[in-house]
């Protein structure tokens, strides 16, 4: 018998719970995230009247556990997120993407904008706000901004659109924060022009993606960072099959696809934003096809 990793928690338990979380979230934690685990299940032990992680470990096998097995995953999810989150990919979405793909398509065709791990709604409130800012560019066509996640409570914030102080104080820049949101009890809520912008569903990147359609724009940030290369690759292809040719891909500062797949490519001189690979979609010399960065 192997020895027990933490107080409560024997070899075999951890062993359980880290394949119930990657196989049904695709987040890897190894024996040196114990304390996350037990930080972040310490309500559902709590809630459920369990004794240690071993115990809910072996109530996750029990039949019926479906809903706990959702509660556990869901509890492990790093929901850190905030307005225009390192400014200068929503700057490069402002500045070139909107503008060139804006270009690129006939006046009648709408442009889909996908955030792909919304978390509570910022990122995809954010670009909103720069498409409300871009109306007149925009000559009429439709936007749709679909955010999804597969932390439900997330979405439920994400969809009800109130901010606390510190929240709005994070990356928003004031005019935007006046404009947009209206003060309710010490909060700030979104306003209504600005939520019926955007959809927000649950969907699991590991799932079949396909079900949500094509999109132009993919924000895929700070998520794949929990996830191991395979899962990276399996997502990153998935998000690529997703895109026309001229379609954009922005992951996170610590994220990228070199080394994972060969579908994408960066753009030439701009960190963290990636266009689909030459031969990766049908041919289509738009504006925005990526040439990889030498
Ligand atoms: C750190 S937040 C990133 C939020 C936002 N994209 C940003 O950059 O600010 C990561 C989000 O990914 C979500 N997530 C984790 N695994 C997921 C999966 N398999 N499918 C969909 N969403 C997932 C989490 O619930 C969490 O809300």
């Amino acid at each position: 018998m192997n020895a027990p990793l933490a107080a409560g928690l024997s070899a075999a338990a951890f062993d359980h719970l880290a394949h119930l979380l990657h196989a049904r979230s695709g987040l890897v934690i190894g024996p040196d995230k114990v304390y996350l685990l037990e930080t972040r299940l310490a309500g559902i032990l709590k809630q459920h009247r369990l004794a240690d992680l071993s115990a809910l470990a072996e109530r996750t096998r029990a039949p019926g556990a479906e809903t706990l097995i959702r509660a556990v995953v869901e509890a492990m999810t790093t929901n850190e997120s905030f307005f225009f989150r390192d400014d200068k990919p929503f700057a490069h979405f402002r500045s070139q993407a909107l503008p060139r793909l804006i270009g690129a398509r006939s006046p009648g065709q709408g442009l889909r904008i996908w955030s792909a791990a919304s978390s509570s709604g910022q990122e995809a409130y954010s670009l909103a706000m720069i498409v409300a800012e871009s109306r007149a560019a925009l000559g009429g066509r439709g936007v749709e901004i679909i955010g999804t996640d597969i932390a439900r409570e997330q979405l439920n914030r994400a969809k009800d659109g109130l901010y606390s102080q510190f929240e709005v104080q994070r990356g928003l820049p004031m005019q935007m924060l006046v404009k947009y949101f209206r003060k309710e009890e010490g909060n700030w809520r979104i306003a209504e022009a600005l939520r019926a912008m955007v959809q927000f569903r649950e969907w699991n990147l590991l799932a079949d993606l396909r079900g949500l359609g094509r999109f132009d724009v993919v924000f895929c940030r700070n998520v794949l960072i929990y996830f191991d290369q395979p899962t990276k690759a399996r997502v990153l292809d998935a998000i690529a099959q997703m895109m026309p040719p001229d379609g954009l891909l922005y992951l996170g500062g610590a994220e990228t696809v070199l080394g994972i797949t060969s579908r994408l490519v960066p753009l030439p001189n701009e960190r963290g934003v990636y266009g689909l690979a030459a031969g990766a979609a049908a041919p289509a010399a738009g504006p925005l096809r990526a040439a990889a960065a030498t």
